[in-house]
């Protein structure tokens, strides 16, 4: 979300008549949009942003500005860390950045008000890469799970016109884009002007020219039968998933408010792979949530090992000021939270390494993405379930190709192939 918004903020900004820098040296501003969700996100861009120091001597017209969800936490208080910075924006000022910073507000240092209707209506991204582009069809988010900061500092959820969303795709693929992907916080919750998320993906997919559809990232709170249906049957929208478990234990996930059980979690990768066992599903799971006990910890390994997901983001609880369960004595030491997150992440290695090799000998459909960094002889592409191929080009060919490729290797992760067409 944060690179579409920085893609969203250039568009604004080259609208105003600036352009990006090729080389940091010669830059009038320099733009960090910052993430919050845990503290090491925080500490990293602290870091970033104190390398910027030197260049503001050299340069003392350079203006070094904060965006995103840390500029939101964090507010008025970056300026005792980093004093040398001019600007702390956060999420519903970003229209306003070219007044911010060329006009009539340059004199303000702090906007961090949520505004409650902005939702981003009429504007639209820079195009992020020539054959693929996201949309944020959603802003914020109604949950409150009680270890995350994101309602904090993205405000409450706020869903975008469904005809811009029509009007930004349109725009897309007139510009040579066939991939689209939707985002959105709890993306599947998504509901305007009588237009739910099954019907909006209906609606993209009958665009000419859109011929993959992809989105990030839904809540499991929010599958009815219209959108496992819309899911199964529409061939334009990807066989895969990005769908959070946090925890496979229900005493846990009741105390992370998720509003699901496991066996909900699990009946929904059953459903979805019913048709489809290559159907992909990669999670994200959070080790040493505050409470979380020897055996709540074994029921999430369960539940990784029944889902058989195809890859996971695998994160050590961080307890965020603000929220609900920051309040909680942590009774875990940090080895301990460190050591479970280990034992997933070695349990889930395995899985992944496995579910890449049940793509052996299969012919799939790639959409050509770049030469390999590895070898320029070689490119990479990804299949509808998200798997990146390398494979050897039998001809010339360029970013957003369609080729056919058989796979017939398996190097670790990566699935190697042979281009049929
Ligand atoms: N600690 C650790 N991980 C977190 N996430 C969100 N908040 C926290 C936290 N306090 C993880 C969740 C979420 C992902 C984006 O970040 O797994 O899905
Ligand atoms: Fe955070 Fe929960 Fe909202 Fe996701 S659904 S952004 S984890 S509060």
């Amino acid at each position: 979300m944060n690179e579409y918004d920085s893609a969203l903020i250039a568009g604004l900004l080259e609208g105003a008549g600036l352009r990006i820098s090729k080389n940091i040296e010669e830059a009038d501003f320099l733009f960090y949009n910052t993430c919050s969700v845990r503290e090491k996100a925080e500490e990293t861009a602290i870091a970033k942003i104190s390398q910027s120091r030197p260049l503001k001597q050299k340069n003392k017209k350079l203006k070094v500005i904060v965006l995103g969800c840390m500029a939101k936490n964090k507010g008025e208080q970056l300026f005792e860390k980093l004093p040398f910075i001019d600007h702390v924006i956060g999420t519903d000022h970003y229209r306003q950045i070219p007044e911010i910073v060329l006009g009539a507000k340059a004199n303000e240092r702090v906007f961090t008000d949520f505004d409650e209707k902005e939702n981003y209506d009429g504007t639209y991204a820079q195009i992020q890469n020539p054959f693929s582009t996201s949309i944020t069809i959603q802003r914020g988010c109604n949950k409150r799970c009680s270890y995350c900061i994101v309602p904090y500092v993205r405000g409450n959820e706020k869903n975008k016109d469904p005809l811009d969303i029509l009007a930004e795709v349109q725009m897309s693929v007139e510009k040579g884009i066939s991939e689209i992907t939707l985002l959105g916080q709890t993306v599947n919750a998504y509901k305007k002007d009588g237009e739910t998320f099954a019907s909006l993906l209906e609606k993209i997919s009958e665009i000419n020219g859109v011929k993959r559809i992809r989105f990030v990232s839904p809540h499991p709170r929010h599958y009815d039968d219209e959108l496992i249906s819309v899911l199964q049957s529409n061939s334009k929208i990807c066989h895969h998933v990005h769908l959070p478990l946090q925890s496979g234990s229900d005493t846990i996930l009741k105390k992370m408010r998720r509003q699901y059980t496991a066996e909900h979690f699990l009946s929904l990768i059953e459903a979805l792979r019913s048709k489809d066992p290559f159907y992909a599903v990669t999670t994200d799971i959070i080790s040493g949530f505050v409470g979380e006990t020897d055996s709540d910890f074994e029921k999430t390994l369960e539940v990784v090992k029944q889902a058989q997901f195809d890859n996971a983001f695998m994160f050590i609880y961080s307890p965020r000021i603000g929220t609900e369960s920051y309040l909680e004595k942590e009774i875990l030491s940090q080895e301990q939270k460190l050591l479970r997150h280990q034992q997933l992440v070695e349990i889930q290695n395995q899985i992944t390494s496995n579910r890449s090799q049940n793509m052996l000998g299969r012919v799939e459909e790639i959409l050509v993405e770049r030469p390999s960094s590895k070898d320029p002889r070689e490119w990479m592409g990804k299949t509808d379930n998200f798997k990146k191929v390398i494979f050897k080009p039998t001809s010339t060919v360029s970013p957003g190709d369609y080729l056919t490729c058989k796979i017939n290797e398996i190097r670790g992760w990566t699935l190697r192939g042979e281009v049929l067409s």
